[in-house]
């Protein structure tokens, strides 16, 4: 919910602090988890002795976007695939940021998990010792959020769709306190999110439950916008050749988190804003619905943390496409393709598995709009892999067998290449006008106001780019209350 950088309850601060003197911890602030070069030279040297997998207070000062995936140091500029021209058909560079360097989860997802509770601890409003965090999501948010209560030492509970990827659950099986009480699978798939709020009613109602809801945690927001934003940037001026401009950031919207570092990138580069979206849910292209396999983004309705008003373009992804795309990344039967066909190197193959599906599907995007908008060499298109293939090894087989029966082969991968990447038609790109961000912003009343009870001027408020802006700017008060409660906690 609406968050503000002030002490709400200084009772339950008191025992908050209490708690994270016990567990000795010490919170990053944004600022740190923006750069994290910056972060005290004793605490870089201890994590060097901390792997990346354990649920270790330390890992929290590795939840930033400059992981190496070798090794446990930093790099300068985050992990990041360029897809060449003989790979995507088109001239316009398009560069996938990598999220699966991220601690724990592989997933960047971990990141929102700690702004949501990090800005309630430090003001009061989350006590460790007496509540129960509760995770609601599509499967990495929820991850992070069970990581994030293992540091802590609370209790956290994992609300998701019971079709989502195996791996997922793998994880939550090996990672929650008790299996059987903290995953709680809720009806259907990815776009059941409605299913998923009735459940948190439900749990709400339980003493010391406190649900973190990233669709409404604005701190969701904020961390992406002063976080992830900052750290692209960096890759961009990295990356970037003389003269090139950085035409769009493309990412797929769930809670629509990630798409706020847009926010920051117009700012700074004048780069468009991009939304992926699943064909077989067009909920922003035409007010739809429907099931889907692209699994994060496509939840079926416009998250009250979304900035509409500030979007570009919609662009619709088809499922079958990143799919099919995961069997022509991942397996033999793809790279000896790829590499007869395109010429790309070993190591550029041995990259692709760290792009899960929703990168992918961000990668057709990228394609289509530079289709699209006939853009050339010097257009840079930023795109997001939130995940890496790992999480998908199950949904590759059964992919395989739904569409052609047995494992791929030679001619199948063919086949993918010619009707995903060089045949991959500018169907579906929707540049919006006023009227129709209008539209957008407007579908989100029914679930906000009508049916979460949000007062219609908060929610009307989102209209305008300042409340955007000026949540963004209170970024030093929230860094400052992170100081404090790390002065007070004394570790
Ligand atoms: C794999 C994957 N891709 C994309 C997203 C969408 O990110 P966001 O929720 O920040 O919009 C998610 C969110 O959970 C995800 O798990």
């Amino acid at each position: 919910m609406q968050i503000m950088p002030a002490i709400h309850d200084a009772q339950i601060l008191e025992s908050a602090l209490k708690h994270a003197r016990e567990q000795k911890l010490v919170l990053p602030t944004f600022a740190e988890l923006a750069s994290p070069h910056a972060v005290r030279k004793e605490i870089q040297r201890s994590l060097q002795n901390v792997p990346r997998d354990r649920p270790d207070p330390l890992n929290l000062f590795r939840i930033n976007w400059y992981n190496a995936h070798e090794g446990g140091g930093l790099r300068e500029q985050p992990e990041w695939l360029e897809i060449p021209r003989s790979v995507s058909g088109v001239p316009a560079r398009i560069l996938v940021v990598l999220g699966d360097t991220f601690p724990m989860i592989a997933a960047h997802k971990v990141l929102a998990a700690y702004a949501c509770l990090v800005t309630r601890l430090v003001t009061g409003r989350f006590d460790p010792r007496a509540g129960k965090a509760i995770w609601p999501s599509t499967g990495n948010y929820c991850r992070g959020g069970i990581a994030i209560s293992r540091i802590l030492g609370c209790r956290g509970v994992a609300v998701l769709p019971e079709h989502m990827s195996q791996e997922r659950f793998d994880w939550l099986e090996e990672w929650t306190l008790k299996p059987d009480q903290d995953i709680i699978r809720t009806p259907g798939s990815e776009s059941n999110v409605k299913e998923i709020y009735d459940t948190c009613d439900r749990l709400e109602r339980e003493p010391g439950s406190v649900i973190l809801n990233q669709f409404n945690e604005f701190a969701n927001y904020l961390c992406h916008r002063v976080v992830t934003g900052p750290s692209l940037g960096t890759l961009f001026e990295y990356a970037a050749n003389k003269g090139d401009r950085l035409h769009a950031f493309i990412a797929g919207t769930g809670s629509a988190g990630t798409i706020a570092a847009g926010d920051y990138l117009k700012q700074v580069y004048g780069a468009r804003i991009a939304a992926t979206e699943p064909l077989e849910c067009p909920t922003m292209l035409c007010n739809g619905y429907g099931e889907h396999n692209i699994q994060g983004i496509g939840d079926k309705h416009i998250p009250l943390i979304h900035n509409v008003m500030n979007m570009d373009y919609v662009v619709g992804i088809s499922d079958v496409g990143p799919d099919l795309m995961n069997i022509l990344f991942n397996t033999d039967v793809g790279h000896a393709f790829l590499a007869g066909r395109t010429g790309v190197p070993a190591l550029f193959l041995d990259k692709l598995k760290h792009i899960g599906i929703s990168g992918l599907a961000n990668i057709q995007s990228a394609i289509k709009l530079a289709r699209h908008g006939d853009l050339t060499e010097n257009d840079v298109l930023l795109c997001v892999a939130t995940d890496g293939a790992a999480m998908y090894r199950s949904e590759l087989r059964q992919c395989e067998q739904e569409h052609f029966g047995a494992e791929a082969l030679p001619a199948d991968v063919a086949e993918i290449f010619g009707r995903c990447l060089s045949g991959c038609e500018p169907a579906h790109v929707h540049e919006l006008t006023g009227q129709e961000r209008k539209r957008i912003f407007n579908l989100g009343y029914y679930t906000w106001v009508e049916q979460r009870g949000v007062d219609v001027g908060e929610f009307d408020r989102r209209r305008n780019q300042s409340f955007w802006d000026g949540m963004a700017a209170e970024q030093s008060l929230w860094d400052e209350l992170i100081v404090e409660f790390n002065h007070r906690v004394g570790t």
